[in-house]
């Protein structure tokens, strides 16, 4: 195969993807908006435009495909840009999710409305027009609601309502994050949160992405809501795992992603499995990349560029062929300067640590986490069972020193 594959996004996260295209034969074109984008340093050849400029990279991508050689594919990594890669694919006449598919995909709102309207489990939410409104929602509805951004990624303005006390605040809060200013709310859903990771064939859904998130720290870092990782397998029993991939199943049908990635953001509530939110890539967080991989043994990141690029998938490219034990947890050191990190190498070395990185770096100040991108690093490891993987990511947290000023 000698297809060339644009990959929108050139972060770090996007390397081993990329990577993975290379060794699948492909010729990599990435487009980042940073001309330091690291993932440059592994593609054939570069466009400079923004990942969720649309018109930007729309003209960057026709104007490469028309006069420099002939984009096979697209996809985005470790990047929530749907329209962006949908506009690229409908232009230039490659497979890809429909336009409509990736508005409901960038809009929690759409993705809703289009949930409720096909039956799809999901918990009540609305529209919250202004302070006054959510002060209102809020007397009718009781305040175990989480208010969020329209259209926002990395839990940024996301905030459960029972633990906030100034509801102006929280709007304003979640309202600086939607680049729209737009706001919802909807219920919270008390249950176990799994994330999915779905590759969507003809309409019928494989899941080898099934992973219990952790959110040990939700009262700690309240009214944000902070994960500390994830881990698989999965403690769920097998009936409530078919529930949760049957209802991902249904949800990436509402959606209209019949091929494609889908990735969901699952609560198993009393009332039974509910969807959060569906997006129509594949994840970010080294977990397409490593920890589907490192689990089940499928390599999701292949199976997506493959579909990106129009061809047919075999059982070998969904099937899972192992069941590991696989973690990862976020460092969370206390705020100030960071002077140093102590440990860090020791502890990569180590057995069963399959990657560990940083996203603060020394001279850096450490602000309150409020949201995800505010994690100061992780670690991923491996076990013969998710006990052992746990146990060992714990470690590793506990044994990496932070030196804050
Ligand atoms: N209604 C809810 N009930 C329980 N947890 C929620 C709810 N809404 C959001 N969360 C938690 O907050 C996280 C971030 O919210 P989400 O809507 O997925 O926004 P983002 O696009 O930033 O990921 C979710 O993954 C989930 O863990
Ligand atoms: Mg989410």
């Amino acid at each position: 195969m000698s297809k060339t594959l644009l990959v929108i996004s050139g972060g770090s996260e996007a390397i081993p993807g990329i990577q993975r295209a290379k060794a699948m034969g492909c010729r990599v074109v990435v487009s980042d908006q940073n001309p330091q984008a690291p993932g440059f340093a592994h593609a054939d050849d570069q466009l400079i435009a923004s990942t969720y400029d649309v018109a930007e990279t729309l003209a960057a991508a026709s104007h490469y495909h028309h006069t420099i050689g002939a984009i096979d594919g697209v996809i985005c990594l470790a990047t929530d840009v749907p329209l962006t890669v949908a506009s690229v694919a409908q232009a230039l006449g490659l497979p890809g999710l429909s336009i409509d598919t990736a508005q409901r995909a960038a809009d929690k709102l759409l993705m809703k409305q289009c949930f409720v309207a096909q039956g799809i489990a999901t918990p009540w939410f609305s529209e919250v027009e202004s302070a006054q409104h959510l002060a209102e929602l809020v007397a009718e509805q009781g305040s175990d609601l989480v208010i969020k951004p329209v259209d926002s990624r990395g839990a940024r303005g996301v905030l459960q309502l029972s633990a906030v006390a100034d509801l102006n605040w929280a709007f304003q809060q979640a309202e600086s994050f939607s680049p729209s200013g737009r706001v919802m709310v909807e219920q919270f859903q008390h249950g176990p949160q799994i994330s999915t990771e779905s590759i969507l064939l003809k309409g019928q859904a494989i899941t080898p992405g099934f992973i219990d998130r952790n959110y040990e720290y939700l009262h700690t870092f309240a009214p944000h809501i902070i994960e500390n990782g994830g881990q698989q397998p999965s403690i769920l029993n097998d009936k409530q795992r078919r529930q949760v991939s049957n209802l991902a199943e249904q949800a990436a049908a509402a959606m209209g992603i019949s091929s494609g990635i889908a990735k969901g953001d699952m609560v198993l509530t009393p009332d039974g499995p509910k969807v959060i939110e569906m997006a129509a890539r594949l994840s970010g967080g080294w977990m397409s990349s490593d920890q589907i991989p490192a689990a089940t043994g499928v390599d999701i990141v292949g199976a997506a560029i493959k579909l990106a690029l129009g061809e047919p998938l075999t059982l070998d490219d969904y099937q899972a062929t192992q069941y590991r034990g696989v973690a990862i947890r976020y460092f969370f050191p206390p705020q100030g300067r960071l002077h140093s990190i102590h440990n860090a190498e020791e502890a990569a070395a180590q057995e069963g640590v399959y990657r560990l990185g940083f996203f603060a770096s020394p001279g850096d100040q450490l602000a309150e986490v409020t949201n995800h991108t505010q994690r100061a690093g992780y670690v991923i490891t491996l076990g013969d069972n998710c006990a052992e993987a746990v146990a060992k990511a714990q470690q590793v947290v506990d044994s990496v020193q932070f030196e804050v000023e």
